[in-house]
C-alpha cells in the first residue's frame, strides 16, 4: 500500500494498525543538530490520548514512544530518527461483528474491495491510532520550526460555535478544560453537548482552528505546491476530515474586493489578514490560520441497517470503544500536521535564492 510518506525533504514514514504490536515510524531529512526535548513529544502524545478524560473513548493507552536512532545526546543526528509507540490495550474481540459486516461510512467497505482482504481488529490502518505517530513527528517538526509557533483548538461542535476571531483568541486557555476550547463558557456548553450526544449512542462533529505565528515571508512554491494546497492536503489525510478553509475562506466571498483586500502598512505587513498568511501559495509574513471539520465519526451504539460483506442487508451495532466527538483529540494531530508542511517548505526556501 504506498501512501504512507509524507512530506518531500523532511519526510515521514508510518506503520501499524490499531491492534497489532505497535505503531511508529521513520523521520528522514530532519536536519543534524535540532535540540530535542522528549518531554514536549510525550505532552503532545499525552493530548492525543485515548482514555485522557470522559468524552473521549475509554481505551487505555500509556502511548509512551521509544527512539531508536537518529537522536544523540539531546540532538538530532540529521540520521533517520526511527520510533514506536506499543499497543497495550488491545481488545479485539469487540470488532468480531466487523469481520464481515460493514460499517455505513467507515472504511470497511472500502478496504475490502480495493485489497480484498483486511484486518478489522479496531480498524486496522483505517484507524485513527495511526495519527499517534503523525504527533510524534509533527512535535519534532515544532521543534525544529522554534521560533514558529502552531497552536489549535475546538472552534465548534455540532452548531455550537465560537465567533471569536483567530486574531483575538486567548490561545494560553486552550489547554484549561478537556473539550480545548479557549473559551471556559463555550467549552463547558461543548462538553455538555458530547456527554449528551454519548449517552444517546450517537456522535458530533465539529471544527478545529490552526494559528500559525512567527512565520516568515516565502514559505511555499508555485504552482502546484502552494503553502495552502499542501496544508489543505495535510489536514484532509486526517480521519474524518470532511472540510479546510483558510483566512477568510467560504464566508470570504460575502464581500466585495474593495472590503476583502489586505491593505499594506509600510513595512509589508497587512492591516486586515482575510489572505490568511498566505498569498500566491506563498506565506506573506502575517499569521496563517485556517479551519479544519471533522464529521460526527461512523461508529454510533445505535442499531443501523447494513450489508456484510455477501451483499447481505443486517442490523448493526456499535460495539469497542470510540469516540462520540474526535475534535477534542485531533487538535495536537492539526497542528503536527501543520508542523510537517512548515518544515518541509521551511528546508525547501533554502534552495529558493543563490
Ligand atoms: C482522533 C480521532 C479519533 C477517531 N475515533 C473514531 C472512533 O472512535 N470511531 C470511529 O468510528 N471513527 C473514529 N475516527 C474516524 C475514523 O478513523 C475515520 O472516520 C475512518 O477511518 C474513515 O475515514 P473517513 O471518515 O476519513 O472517510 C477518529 C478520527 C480521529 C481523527
Amino acid at each position: 500500500m504506498p501512501g504512507n510518506i509524507f512530506g518531500s525533504i523532511f519526510r515521514v514514514t508510518t506503520f501499524g494498525e490499531s491492534h497489532g504490536h505497535s505503531i511508529g515510524g521513520v523521520i528522514d531529512g530532519c536536519p543534524a543538530g535540532v535540540r530535542l526535548d522528549l518531554n514536549i513529544i510525550q505532552k503532545d502524545l499525552n493530548r492525543r490520548r485515548p482514555g485522557q478524560s470522559a468524552i473521549v473513548t475509554q481505551r487505555k493507552e500509556p502511548d509512551k514512544v521509544t527512539f531508536f536512532s537518529g537522536i544523540f545526546e539531546g540532538k538530532t543526528t540529521g540520521t533517520p530518527i526511527g520510533f514506536a509507540i506499543n499497543n497495550t490495550d488491545q481488545k479485539s474481540k469487540d470488532y468480531s461483528h466487523i469481520q464481515d459486516n460493514y460499517r455505513p461510512s467507515h472504511a470497511d467497505y472500502v478496504y475490502d474491495e480495493k485489497y480484498g482482504f483486511r484486518d478489522y481488529r479496531g480498524g486496522g490502518r483505517s484507524s485513527a491510532r495511526e495519527t499517534a505517530s503523525r504527533v510524534v513527528a509533527g512535535a519534532i517538526a515544532k521543534q525544529f520550526l522554534s521560533p514558529i509557533t502552531i497552536d489549535a483548538y475546538v472552534s465548534a461542535v455540532g452548531s455550537l460555535k465560537l465567533k471569536t476571531n483567530p486574531s483575538e483568541v486567548d490561545l494560553s486557555k486552550i489547554e484549561e478544560n478537556i473539550v480545548r476550547c479557549p473559551d471556559p463558557q463555550m467549552a463547558s456548553e461543548m462538553e455538555d453537548l458530547i456527554k449528551k450526544i454519548r449517552k444517546n449512542g450517537d456522535t458530533v462533529g465539529g471544527i478545529i482552528t490552526c494559528v500559525i505565528k512567527n512565520v516568515p515571508a516565502g514559505l511555499g512554491e508555485p504552482v502546484f505546491n502552494k503553502l495552502h494546497a499542501e496544508l489543505g492536503k495535510a489536514m484532509l489525510s486526517i480521519n474524518a476530515v470532511k472540510g479546510f478553509e483558510y483566512g477568510s475562506g467560504f464566508e470570504g466571498i460575502q464581500k466585495k474586493g474593495s472590503e476583502h483586500n489586505d491593505l499594506f502598512n509600510s513595512d509589508g505587513s497587512t492591516k486586515t489578514n482575510y489572505s490568511g498568511g498566505i498569498q500566491g501559495g506563498i506565506s506573506n509574513g502575517m499569521d496563517i490560520y485556517f479551519n479544519v471539520a471533522f464529521k460526527p465519526v461512523a461508529t454510533i451504539m445505535q442499531n443501523q441497517p447494513t450489508i456484510n460483506s455477501k451483499g447481505e442487508e443486517v442490523q448493526m451495532q456499535g460495539k469497542g470503544r470510540h469516540d462520540p466527538c474526535v475534535v477534542p483529540r485531533a487538535v495536537p494531530i492539526v497542528e503536527a500536521m501543520a508542523a510537517l508542511v512548515l518544515a518541509d517548505f521551511t528546508l525547501i526556501k533554502r534552495t529558493n535564492k543563490a
